[in-house]
């Protein structure tokens, strides 16, 4: 299996990685900046000849079964627009997916048209931080995830914010329903460049059976990535950057006491899980992609975008409710990486 990475920065290599991993050979590499590309070639170990100056003539010339589209989101739509064009049968879209919902849409509709499959790049569900959660809130000890506490450092709606809005959706099995959000008064420096524009701030956002995303994302916090799950019985607490989740439930006989008797007598247990890692997670998407198991397909990948399209209308309006199903504008733009 052949496959061809469009974007070659700092993810892009990574995904060099990943894809080798998975089994892929690496048949060619295209990036509009020379540098990128020197940076490749002498980081990844990539012959000189497998770079190309186009991305559509790299396509025809090396007939890849895979293509990642690492660049940034403006861009993606283009590209993999091109790769199920020129008959590439598995194309893996960075995050967030692209830059308005309209080139979600046509993303969608050029896969499904030329038959190839489309992931985006939202590794949660390969993750143990969101698997192991998944399945310890479904326990009868645990009782149901009704609700999802994300403190962080400053790290994006787009950015990082994203892969929450993925997770939410991963763990709950169901999609957003609405949004508001209050952005901090200054935008989060992208190092992609100056001219992409994230936001930071506070995010609500509810499932229509009323499970909840909460997200503090302030501008003026430096550090760290805690997640509380709140969950019928109990709660999980996990320090994502450590690898540490601690789960603390009701004892059986307290179980069925009402809600408010939020204080009953429980069980705690301490435990360590992987760190996050950029690579393993998308090796295993691959997997799962090829074999046609769950993976974060385009649906997935529009969905999360509309949530950010949401947080950003909501923003712009001091937190006003956003319905998600309540006619987003498909066509305008974002500036986000
Ligand atoms: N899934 C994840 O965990 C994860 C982590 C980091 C970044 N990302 C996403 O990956 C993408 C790339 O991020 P990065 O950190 O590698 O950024 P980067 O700036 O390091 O790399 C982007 C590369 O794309 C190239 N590029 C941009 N537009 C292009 C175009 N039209 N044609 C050809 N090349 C073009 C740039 O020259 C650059 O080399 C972004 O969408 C980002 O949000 C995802």
């Amino acid at each position: 299996m052949k496959v061809c990475v469009i974007g070659v920065g700092r993810m892009g290599r990574r995904h060099i990685a990943a894809a080798r991993g998975a089994g892929f050979e690496l048949a060619g590499i295209f990036d509009l900046s020379p540098e990128a590309i020197a940076t490749t070639l002498a980081e990844c170990d990539v012959p000189k000849s497998s770079a190309f100056s186009d991305a559509k003539q790299m396509l025809q010339a090396m007939c890849p079964d895979a293509a990642v589209i690492s660049t940034t989101a403006p861009s993606h739509c283009e590209f993999v627009c091109a790769a199920a064009e020129a008959g590439v049968r598995f194309i893996l879209c960075e995050k967030p997916m692209a830059s308005s919902l309209h080139e979600c849409d046509r993303m969608i509709a050029a896969c499904s048209a030329a038959g190839a499959r489309l992931a985006v790049n939202h590794q949660m569900r390969f993750m143990e931080q969101y698997t192991e959660i998944k399945a310890l809130a479904a326990t009868s000890e645990f009782g149901g995830l009704r609700s999802m506490v994300v403190t962080s450092g400053n790290f994006g709606l787009a950015m990082n914010g994203s892969h929450y809005f993925e997770a939410f959706r991963y763990l709950t099995d169901e999609f957003m329903k609405e949004i508001s959000c209050w952005f901090d008064p200054n935008n989060v420096p992208n190092p992609r460049g100056a001219e992409y524009i994230d936001r930071s701030g506070q995010l609500r956002g509810a499932s229509a059976s009323g499970a909840r995303l909460i997200m503090e994302l302030g501008a003026d916090l430096g550090h760290g990535i805690q997640v509380v799950y709140g969950c019928r019985n109990g709660q999980i607490i996990v320090d994502e950057l450590a690898g540490l989740v601690r789960g603390i439930h009701r004892l059986p006989e307290y179980r069925d006491l009402p809600t408010t008797r939020y204080g009953m007598p429980a069980t705690e247990s301490n435990r360590r899980i992987a760190q996050a890692d950029a690579i393993k997670p998308t090796e295993d998407l691959w997997r799962a992609m090829l074999a046609d198991r769950s993976y974060p397909d385009g649906v997935s990948g529009r969905h999360a975008v509309a949530v950010l399209v949401a947080a950003n209308l909501s923003g712009e309006d001091g937190g006003r409710r956003v319905l998600l199903d309540d006619g987003l504008p498909l066509q305008r733009k974002f500036k986000w990486a």
